[in-house]
């Protein structure tokens, strides 16, 4: 039985994958390690009250002493490195976390797994150490002169994309200090022989959303007739995949991917930002049959500063190496998207209430 350190695994991504894997993986253990940050969450993970693979542990993977405790006690065969700070926004107000929890946490979820791990020969066995990243790191694209309604490029045969040697150019606090991390994965790889390999992903979407990220937010505020608020022209262009996708595409890098190497992940679904606003106002209105729901809630508000243009991911190495293909097509994950919120306006309620925070108390305070 292999047992899995995930780290941040109360977040969107990270608590999609812990029961991705426990839907996937009958004779699997997840040791999951989160700060419970604003954006960690157990309810998301309510459904595994009582299962013995999900042991949760409440650490800051900052945190020397607490992070080498959980390797001693555990055992883990695998880590999966997604705590992190992850909103561009707030790393623009607030880069120093970025730089802290990022960076110095990644590092130190490295030391710590080398420690537990070096078999006193340089070698490592069957561990592995996966660092979740983004495409982010790579920049931003230029828009091609073709374009489709949605965004994506008329002519994509002819148009740029990520590959996995595209150099890396961040230019928010957010994307450098997944870059930075990414380099020290990379160093301990180079410098050690530490088992590592990163996947960069594109944007995902799906349940489980913390609603300041766009695809929530929209629906959130659409449902109470709040304002739409698209920065700039809103034509700027992300590839969306759905998270499930995303989680399967790590499970089959950590299973059989290369050490030493970089994957990128994404399924040529790029859209723009007022495409999607409008594909949300547009399913929000029929799904509610609220006429008040539409286009005038859009407010076009100053850009977010240094905001990349576009991003684009070829998948192509994934595909070839491991067969990963992407399961869920754009318009089949955004309405099954929308349901979701609209099927759970609890977890909306206490996310906006802030009365998720409670939860951590409730379930496990004194236990
Ligand atoms: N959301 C996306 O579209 C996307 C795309 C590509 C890659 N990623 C990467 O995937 C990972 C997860 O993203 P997400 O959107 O789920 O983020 P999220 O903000 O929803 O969740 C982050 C989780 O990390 C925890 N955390 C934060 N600081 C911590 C610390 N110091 N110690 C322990 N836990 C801590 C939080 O409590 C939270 O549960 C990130 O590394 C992000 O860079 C995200």
């Amino acid at each position: 039985m292999k047992t899995y350190l995930v780290t941040g695994g109360a977040g969107f991504i990270g608590s999609n994958f812990v029961l991705y894997m426990l839907r996937n993986h009958t004779a699997i253990k997840i040791v999951n390690v989160d700060a419970l940050t604003y954006a960690g969450n157990l309810e998301n993970l309510a459904s595994l009250e009582g299962d013995p693979r999900h042991v949760f542990v409440h650490a800051d993977i900052r945190d020397r002493e607490a992070i080498s405790a959980v390797f001693a006690e555990h055992q883990p065969d695998y880590v999966v490195n997604f705590a992190a700070e992850s909103h561009v926004d707030r790393s623009i107000e607030n880069p120093g976390v970025f730089a802290d929890t990022n960076v110095q946490g990644t590092v130190n979820m490295l030391a710590c797994a080398r420690a537990a791990w070096d078999d006193g020969n340089g070698g490592y066995g069957d561990h592995r150490y996966l660092q979740v990243s983004t495409d982010e790191v790579y920049g931003a694209l230029a828009i091609p002169e073709a374009l489709n309604a949605d965004g994506s490029p008329a002519d994509p045969e002819h148009a740029d994309f990520f590959r996995e040697d595209t150099p890396l150019s961040p230019h928010s606090p957010y994307s450098a200090s997944k870059a930075s991390a990414d380099f020290f994965v990379r160093a301990w790889h180079d410098t050690y022989g530490f088992p590592s390999v990163i996947t960069r992903c594109s944007n995902n979407y799906g349940p489980y959303q913390f609603p300041e990220k766009l695809i929530p937010l929209m629906i959130h505020n659409a449902l109470h007739h709040k304002e739409l608020p698209v920065y700039g022209d809103g034509l700027n262009v992300r590839d969306w995949l759905y998270v499930d996708d995303h989680c399967k595409a790590i499970d089959m890098v950590l299973a059989s991917g290369r050490l030493g190497e970089v994957y990128n992940v994404g399924g040529h679904n790029e859209r723009a930002n007022i495409y999607i606003v409008r594909t949300i106002i547009q399913q929000v209105r029929e799904a509610t049959g609220d006429e008040a729901i539409t286009e005038d809630l859009i407010r076009y508000v100053t850009d977010r500063a240094g905001h990349d243009r576009r991003y684009g991911i070829a998948p192509d190495k994934i595909r070839e190496e491991l067969g990963w293909y992407p399961e869920t097509p754009y318009e089949e994950g955004i309405a099954k998207t929308i349901r979701w919120y609209l099927d759970n306006p609890e977890w909306v309620e206490h996310v906006t209430s802030g009365a998720y925070q409670d939860y951590y108390e409730r379930m496990y305070a004194g236990r």
